[in-house]
């Protein structure tokens, strides 16, 4: 049995590493070395990045790609991506192909309002609290002032303060349900102080607020924090086409291939088992552009998936239509992220994936992510409709398989050829290693 340890995080890096190699690792020195061989030589940078978490050893990387020919509001696009799974740029890249020629992707930002709530339990009568409410009102913006202030010369601010009776849900509960806008910025700090704030007016007003009994006097504040949940911070991204055009390297006529398309999207609109595979393929577009953005994947995750079960069903985010002579895709999600501030100033990489994207607004962004989440899904659907999608996914894998079985350079120039006209699988990789090995 390990013993627990005291004072892992004010050791060094060095003692980290030596404990836990002792402690799991067999005191290898392999294993320290891989540990160690992710260490950026410049040494400047790897302080940068030890800072950014807490107890790091080493860095864990992520590819970085990029998916080009993104036509986006008749502006073109390269779409950095950090993703480690294959398949996910090339079938992006694809899809910005395809609607390139056909008019390119169209985005509209829907409203950019964000949430945080004070939680808090009130014994006593919701009319005077309602009174009491009205009367402080004021107060909340006054309070914030200090940390409103600059985000009002961007624009931003709070948006409104409500008082909410949540006493259907759980006995004495209520809470100041807050709107903000946080213009460039995600806004979590900047919202949560503002709301810390807001708290701290609620329970000491309600200790003066003479209407009140000595038990109403007694507010207590169970939290105060943003919501994930940010359905007015909402972005929709469309394609459309002539049904005519909808066909591309398949042989099945364009009409009936988008209806075939069409009904898929059904299915997932309809069924939950495939709604969560679906949705799962459009954040496989999301989360690599929010990750190569600097931003929280999974503040982004939550949100999205919540949105999805708006109508009290888990659905698609995605939805498919033929109208008249035309096909139409699109995609509606809550995106709440920043261009400034949190790592978009502080990561060099985070800070390129911004500048390829021509420094965007926290609005383009937003634009930009939903494309490339309607983009996946597209090439997803596509190939699952037609060829199936082990036929891509496993070419695009075999670099995997490769270096799996610890293929030389010369076997895999030799097998990539033989592949281009087989089916991938891993044993018949193994298969053909063995053949070129004898
Ligand atoms: C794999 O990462 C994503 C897909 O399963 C998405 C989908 O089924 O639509 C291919």
């Amino acid at each position: 049995m390990y013993q627990p340890i005291s004072g892992f995080s004010k050791q060094s890096k060095e003692q980290k590493i030596d404990w836990l190699a002792k402690t799991y690792l067999k005191n290898s020195p392999e294993a320290k070395n891989i540990i160690k061989q992710y260490w950026n030589t410049d040494q400047k940078l790897q302080q940068l990045h030890d800072e950014f978490s807490e107890n790091t050893i080493s860095n864990y990387y992520l590819p970085f790609g990029i998916a080009p020919n993104f036509l986006i509001n008749n502006k073109l696009f390269s779409i950095p991506m950090a993703i480690e799974e294959s398949s996910v740029v090339a079938a992006a890249s694809k899809a910005a192909k395809f609607w390139g020629t056909r008019g390119g992707f169209k985005t509209k930002i829907i409203d950019t309002l964000k949430v945080g709530q004070v939680h808090f339990s009130f014994v006593g009568d919701f009319d005077k609290l309602s009174s009491f409410f009205k009367k402080i009102q004021p107060k909340f913006q006054e309070a914030a002032k200090p940390i409103t202030q600059n985000m009002e010369k961007r624009g931003g601010g709070i948006k409104s303060v409500q008082l909410k009776d949540k006493t259907n849900l759980l006995p004495d509960y209520y809470q100041l349900h807050c709107e903000f806008e946080t213009v460039d910025s995600m806004g979590a700090n900047f919202i949560n102080s503002c709301l810390e704030t807001f708290a701290d007016v609620l329970e000491k007003e309600a200790q003066l607020y003479t209407d009140f009994s000595s038990e109403e006097k007694e507010i207590e504040i169970i939290m105060s924090i943003l919501s994930n949940y940010v359905p007015e911070c909402l972005v929709r991204a469309e394609v459309s086409c002539p049904l005519n055009e909808f066909s591309d390297t398949t042989t099945i006529p364009g009409k009936q291939l988008a209806e075939k398309f069409v009904r898929a999207v059904k299915i997932a609109e309809k069924e939950p088992y495939r709604a969560v595979t679906h949705n799962k393929g459009i954040m496989n577009g999301i989360d690599a552009v929010v990750l190569a953005t600097g931003n929280d994947f999974r503040a982004i995750e939550a949100g999205a998936h919540a949105y999805a079960s708006k109508n009290g069903k888990y659905s698609s985010l995605t939805h498919a239509e033929i109208d008249g002579e035309n096909f139409k895709f699109s995609i509606e999600i809550p995106l709440a992220l920043g261009t400034v501030g949190g790592l978009t100033g502080l990561h060099p990489l985070v800070k390129l994936a911004l500048q390829i994207l021509g420094n965007p607004s926290a609005k383009q962004l937003m634009e930009v992510v939903a494309v490339a989440g309607l983009a996946q899904n597209f090439a997803a659907i596509q190939s699952l409709i037609t060829t199936g999608i082990q036929e891509g996914h496993m070419k695009m894998h075999l670099m995997n398989i490769l270096n799996q079985y610890k293929a030389t350079e010369t076997e895999k120039k030799v097998l990539v050829n033989y592949y281009k006209n087989h089916v991938v699988s891993y044993s018949d990789v193994a298969i053909q290693l063995e053949k070129l090995r004898q």
